[in-house]
């Protein structure tokens, strides 16, 4: 074929493929990269995001080599929570990294985290990866310094609890701090204020594109393949820098595309909304009515194990937070940080054991469900209090009551209990039945309805102090 002819061919040929492409190209993306809530349908969505509606609950656990300090450092103690320690005391990263050989979680026992989950109610854990200080708590090939290469337990910890959690059957997925990177040379260090702001060591120094090309993207390609089929069904990022541009942040997005059941947060950077939001240590007032969302909150007052932090939630305080954010339409990812042994710290568990009870008896009105029927908030806005880590006003929930829902059924869930009758002026929906959950033979409570206004009569006492739930029958 003659020149001339071959290229009038190929570019008819070209033109033609780019028209057809025109018409079938996915809606304009605002990114580099279109990442997978660009591209799928709302049914797509809804599928992919199933499970994790329905969960409603999950471990979250901050486990490296932060414990072996334990919140102390030279023998004084450091504020801020655990796993920030090399940063608030502003280690050097040849004197962190001597933590390595001292770490021997010789009492870890995957089965036994895994089955507390179980026993907590928990339907998912993640669980930290890598977190700042860069320390790998699983074996890679992309950098010396993890768990099996630089500790004397050798072992891969996170394969472990893998091969647990697909055992036991709940989800499993790795928390991954893609920007923050302390000991990894470009690695970026967040500014938090004037005393903390940024790197604090040459070592520290570096390219930051070439640390997320050596070090975060390769890592991320074996905490996404080197666990299947056991894990992840979710990916949980960290504290996004102005170092994670759209285009850097689209090579990540690349990966993830190559896994689309995976579920991943708000905190890559880049642009990148993903899939949940992750307000931190509070509930917000009303949720996010138009985005999933899932609170993480610790049980004491920091994320990585801290010797002097005794500061522990109640129970009850914790059942009533798991209850505040299933009203709103949320997820609870509630933290344990287990100490340098291995061993989940006895306080957080038997919370954890007091919450999976009162699941065992009142879980129906949890998991799966939506969020409340009844508009208007429990609670006001603190005239003086911030939200912590957010400049917002705190939200001071009131505890009298909250509601959940599923259809056919509504959940009154009594935190303090009103007397002889529970009293709602906007009942829409019509009851034909209640009764008490926690009734094993849900035996039907008397109650009036006239209109919208409803009087369901109550015993002398609550059946559970933490929470009593009224179960509503509709029709
Ligand atoms: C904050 C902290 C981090 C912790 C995370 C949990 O981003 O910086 O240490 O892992 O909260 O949500």
């Amino acid at each position: 074929m003659k020149p001339l002819i071959r290229s009038i061919s190929l570019s008819l040929m070209l033109a033609s493929l780019c028209a057809h492409a025109a018409q079938t190209k996915p809606p304009a993306s605002p990114h580099p990269v279109p990442a997978i809530q660009d591209t799928e349908t709302p049914a797509q969505r809804d599928a992919r995001m199933g499970w994790w509606r329905q969960a409603r609950f999950g471990m979250f656990i901050h486990w490296g080599l932060y414990a072996v300090p334990a919140g102390n450092w030279h023998g004084k103690p450091i504020d801020g929570i655990g796993e920030w320690i090399m940063y608030n005391a502003k280690i050097p990263v040849a004197e962190y990294k001597k933590l390595a050989p001292q770490f021997d979680p010789v009492k870890f026992d995957a089965h036994a985290w895994v089955a507390l989950a179980k026993a907590a109610g928990m339907k998912y854990i993640i669980i930290t990866a890598k977190h700042h200080d860069g320390f790998a708590m699983f074996d890679s090939k992309a950098n010396p310094f993890n768990i099996v290469d630089a500790t004397p337990f050798k072992r891969d910890p996170l394969k472990e609890l893998a091969a647990e959690a697909q055992k036991q059957g709940i989800k499993f997925g790795f928390y991954y701090s893609q920007d923050q990177d302390w000991t990894a040379p470009g690695g970026a260090a967040m500014v938090v204020d004037a005393l903390h702001n940024g790197h604090w060591d040459k070592a520290q120094d570096g390219d930051f594109a070439e640390y997320l090309h050596t070090k975060a993207i390769p890592q991320l390609k074996e905490l996404l393949s080197n666990y299947q089929p056991a894990a992840p069904s979710v990916i949980w990022f960290d504290t996004p820098t102005p170092e994670m541009t759209p285009q850097l942040a689209s090579e990540i997005v690349t990966l993830l595309n190559q896994h689309p059941n995976l579920i991943w947060n708000n905190r890559l950077g880049g642009g990148y909304q993903g899939d949940t939001e992750t307000p931190e240590q509070n509930v917000p007032a009303q949720g996010y009515p138009d985005r999933d969302w899932e609170t993480c909150m610790t049980i004491n007052d920091t994320w990585g194990y801290k010797s002097n932090d005794t500061n522990f939630k109640s129970s009850q305080e914790l059942i009533r937070t798991l209850v505040d954010v299933a009203s709103k339409g949320g997820n609870l990812l509630l933290n344990v940080g287990p100490d340098a042994h291995g061993v989940i710290p006895a306080a957080e568990a038997e919370r954890l054991q007091t919450i999976g009870k009162w699941l065992d008896v009142n879980g129906e009105s949890i998991y799966g469900t939506g969020p409340t029927p009844f508009p208007g908030e429990h609670g006001t806005f603190s005239r003086t209090e911030k939200t912590v880590g957010e400049n917002k006003p705190k939200w001071i929930p009131a505890w009298d009551w909250r509601a959940t829902a599923r259809p056919g059924k509504i959940y009154i869930h009594l935190l303090t209990w009103p007397g002889k009758s529970f009293h709602l002026a906007n009942a829409t929906a019509n009851i034909r039945k209640a009764y008490l959950l926690a009734d094993p033979r849900h035996t039907p409570l008397k109650y009036t309805q006239k209109g919208h206004v409803l009087d369901v009569q109550l015993p002398a006492r609550a059946l559970d102090a933490n929470d009593t739930v009224i179960v509503l029958e509709t029709t």
